[in-house]
Formats: structure tokens, sequence, C-alpha cells
């Protein structure tokens, strides 16, 4: 088990999936669990920050992950989940505690059952405390807003860089500030900060200490 912690834009889901490829493990992305939860408030005009409503919303929605694709209630909604209006509810569902408890118990259950690379913002410090890896992987703020601005680009955005990094910003706070499990490094993470490293870069370094770990006898699983 590999925990990938970090704030959006310092490149977890990148470097999660390809070292998920390269170990055999199984990527998890976390954040799109959230991500789907905000989806279907938004779709039944539910208010993200509805406590009541949206624990009940995140008990009754099925999602299930297979490498690369999310699906809401038997919906693909991989690509759908990935505007910025659902990044910002997703923000706003993720403080609410009952969403947590429900989405943390099904990343505990997909933990358990594979090897598997798991990335988002709780993951070394309440989801899995025991992990084998534990990265904090982040990167300066212009930085961050500058590769998610280039995503936005490619989607043919329709924001402008500003905006984006306003956002992003309130997001980060959002999540950092949170009483239930904030943005947090765990005490036992190794910091990496991904700044003025390539991806290829960061990939190696992460490997490396994957590696120490398992020269030193412990089993990774
Ligand atoms: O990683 P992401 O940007 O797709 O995550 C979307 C939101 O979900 C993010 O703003 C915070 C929340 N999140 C969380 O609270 N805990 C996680 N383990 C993963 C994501």
């Amino acid at each position: 088990m590999i925990a990938i912690d970090g704030p959006a834009g310092a490149g977890k889901s990148t470097i999660a999936k390809r070292l998920a490829d390269r170990l055999g493990f199984t990527y998890i992305d976390t954040g799109a669990m959230y991500r789907a939860v905000a989806l279907w408030a938004l779709r039944q005009g539910v208010n993200p920050s509805d406590m009541h409503r949206m624990e009940q919303l995140a008990l009754a929605a099925e999602i299930e992950l297979t490498p690369g694709r999310i699906r809401l209630n038997r919906e693909d909604v991989t690509e759908t989940i990935r505007t910025l209006e659902v990044s910002s509810a997703a923000s706003k569902v993720a403080v609410i505690p009952g969403v947590r408890r429900a989405m943390v118990a099904k990343q505990r259950e997909i933990g358990e059952r594979a090897s598997v690379v798991m990335e988002g913002r709780d993951i070394g410090t309440i989801v899995f405390p025991n992990a084998d890896v534990k990265i904090f992987l982040d990167a300066q703020p212009e930085e961050r807003v500058r590769r998610r601005y280039q995503e936005e680009l490619l989607k043919g955005a329709s924001i402008g860089e500003s905006a984006l990094a306003e956002q992003m910003q309130e997001r980060d706070r959002r999540d950092s500030a949170r009483a239930d499990s904030p943005l947090t490094q765990a005490p036992d993470a190794i910091y990496l900060d991904s700044t003025a490293l390539s991806i290829e870069e960061v990939e190696e370094t992460i490997l490396k200490i994957v590696r120490a770990r398992v020269t030193n006898g412990k089993e990774i699983s």
C-alpha cells in the first residue's frame, strides 16, 4: 500500500498512475469518489453543504472504480467529474463527516483487497495510517496553478489563469482548514516538492523509496 497525499496540482494523479503501472498495483483516485458524490448532488439540486442530505447521497451512491474509469450508479462519469464546478462542489462535500465516513469505508475495503497506490488528502493520516510508504507530494502554488491551467487549456478552458488560481486557493484552504481529516502531512510521510522536477524524476525518487522499504525486509502489499 502506497499512500500519496497533497494539494491540487502537485502531480499526485500522474505520479500515482505511473507508479501503479510500474509496480503492477491498482491505482485508486479517492478525489474522483468525492467528485462523483458532488456530481450527483449538483444533478439532484442538493446543496453540497447540506450535511444531512449529502450523507444520505454518499451512502446511497454506487461508486465503482475500474482501471482509469469511475462509474456512479452504473453511469461512466470519468470525464463528467472533471469540470471546475464539480471540483469546487467536491471540496464542499468533502467537509462533511458523514460523507467522509462513507468514502473512507469504501477506500479501506478496496485497499484491503488489493495492492494499491492510493492518492488523496487523508490517505496516510486517516484511511491507511499503516501504509508501507507515505508520500506528501507538494509544489509551489504558482506551479500548481500553471499545471492545472495547461490541463484546462487542453480541455478548451473557459476560465482565465487568475480566476483558476483563486478557485484553487479557495479549494486548498477549505481542504486544509476543515475539522475532519484536513489535508496535512502524516508525521511519517516523506515530503517531496515536485516544482522543479520532471515527472520521471518524481517517479524515480518515489520508486527508490519504495525499493528501500522492500530491501529493508518489509513486505510491500
Ligand atoms: O484530488 P481531487 O482534486 O480530484 O479531489 C477533489 C476534492 O475532494 C478535493 O478538493 C478534496 C476532496 N478530497 C478529500 O477531501 N479527500 C481525499 N482523500 C480526496 C479528495
